[in-house]
């Protein structure tokens, strides 16, 4: 069965759509271009903007297959599938399988099955209330035979004023932790060189139903410990849950990459507790500096939102001032929007968009020239290149790779003469030779590895 997959929204969703692909090509599927494919599946988002809209506009262009083939069918899988579940039946009949983000373990055995003509429809949405362990599955890639994601807990339960997660991903369940190790030495074993652990909130692992005792910061030095794992990662953190012995864990351990994603949505203390986000501005403040006490190099990301119901023109100034002040290398900004359900609804005064579109293209202004400033400062380093493919920029004797030095960043790799090999999954030595607007150009200086 020839099946294609459309992916929006979160890493999670990146790999749970990694996952789905793997273990349907395990039962003798096809991954195909889209104007061959039989089935399609949508894995959506719905954190912000139009969401549905987007799903139907490509429900509708899958629509267009079935004068190719009438027996084309639809799966919807993802936190819109959450929202509007059967709903999806009803609006396009070619739609025959919803299913919820603890629905996916099901997603193949479903799809087969409506593939194989027993079943007309089905709708994979209960919430569980434990993580439903899913079939490993071989890697698909050589790329992702050297790196992969390994999901560590699923949902929410911070319930951020804005948020829509804790209501399409559910309550959070952690994972056990002797399971989440035993994936990440068999995924070792494998060949896997880079671990990225995935949650919503790994912060706080093992503080649910599914918790066994075991913290985030222990199952962390578990997985760090394994010999041969290279790089490891981990997404998203909290502010009000990263525990010391996190921070210092990035002091024990070299593969514990030198960078993390640390969400601070607003520089104002006012705003952050209207968000219901349950720290302060000094809090994390705090964190990033015994992060960098910790790890001199570490490299810093976030995420803002811009206007927040009550936002004042003196509350976005406090977020520029912090966004200078810490010197993230770079972010994700988000004007705010109203997301069915959740508290901010109901919040007063919103603010007028086209005051919000200001506020973001200011903070967005201020976060290219720091980018910039980071970035030029790594002129002339060296550093260890994963590659991840060849890169866009080709042209010298021998080919251009593209991949992620420790903290992530995007670098150009060119190679001298006579490197001609493949080194898709190879940790390469790099000098830095020049600073781009969002990534680095390299020169291979060494024996990939
Ligand atoms: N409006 C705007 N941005 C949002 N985010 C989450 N919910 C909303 C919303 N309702 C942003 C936050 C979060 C990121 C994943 O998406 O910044 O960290
Ligand atoms: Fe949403 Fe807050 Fe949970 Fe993050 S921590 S998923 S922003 S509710």
């Amino acid at each position: 069965m020839k099946f294609h997959i459309t992916t929006f929204g979160c890493q999670m969703n990146v790999h749970d759509s990694q996952w789905l692909a793997s273990a349907l090509e395990s039962r003798g599927w096809r991954q195909t271009g889209e104007d061959e494919a039989l089935v399609y599946i949508l894995n959506t988002c719905s954190v912000r903007d139009k969401p549905e809209q987007k799903v139907y506009s490509e429900l509708g262009r899958i629509a267009g297959h079935l004068r190719r083939d009438p027996g084309v069918f639809a799966a919807v899988g993802g936190c819109v599938a959450q929202q509007i579940g059967r709903g999806f039946f009803e609006r396009f009949p070619f739609v025959r399988l919803v299913f919820g983000s603890d629905g996916i373990a099901g997603a193949p055995n479903a799809l087969e099955r409506i593939a194989a003509g027993m079943e007309e429809r089905l709708a994979l949405l209960d919430f569980m209330p434990t993580y439903d362990e899913r079939e490993s599955v071989p890697a698909q890639s050589v790329q992702f035979a050297r790196q992969a994601f390994v999901t560590i807990m699923q949902g929410c339960d911070n319930f951020c004023a804005y948020c829509i997660v804790p209501y399409t991903r559910g309550r959070q369940k952690s994972r056990h932790p002797d399971a989440v190790v035993a994936e990440c030495q068999a995924l070792v074993d494998a060949g896997v060189r880079e671990i990225t652990l995935l949650g919503q909130n790994v912060n706080s692992f093992g503080m649910d139903k599914g918790g066994v005792g075991t913290t985030f910061a222990q199952l962390l030095r578990r997985v760090a410990a394994i010999k041969g794992l290279d790089r490891l990662r981990f997404t998203t953190s909290h502010p009000k849950d990263i525990a010391p012995e996190v921070i210092a864990a990035f002091g024990e351990y070299e593969t514990l990459c030198p960078s993390l994603h640390l969400p601070l949505q607003s520089g104002s203390d006012a705003v952050l507790a209207a968000m219901r986000r349950r720290y302060t501005l000094d809090r994390y403040m705090g964190v990033v500096e015994a992060l960098k006490r910790t790890r001199p190099e570490m490299a810093l990301t976030t995420d803002f939102i811009v206007g927040f119901p009550g936002e004042t023109e003196r509350d976005f100034q406090a977020t520029l001032d912090v966004m200078a002040a810490v010197g993230f290398e770079s972010s994700f900004s988000f004007k705010y929007s109203d997301r069915p359900g959740v508290a901010a609804v109901n919040m007063e005064p919103k603010v007028a968009p086209e005051v919000a579109a200001d506020r973001l293209m200011r903070l967005q202004t201020l976060q290219n020239s720091i980018t910039r400033k980071c970035l030029k400062m790594l002129e002339g380093m060296e550093t260890d290149v994963f590659i991840e493919g060849l890169s866009r920029m080709q042209g010298g004797e021998v080919p251009s790779w593209k991949g992620r030095d420790p903290a992530g960043r995007i670098v150009n790799v060119h190679m001298k003469k006579g490197h001609a090999d493949d080194l898709v999954g190879m940790l390469v030595p790099v000098r830095i030779i020049e600073a781009k607007k969002h990534s680095l150009m390299g020169e291979g200086t060494g024996i990939p590895w």
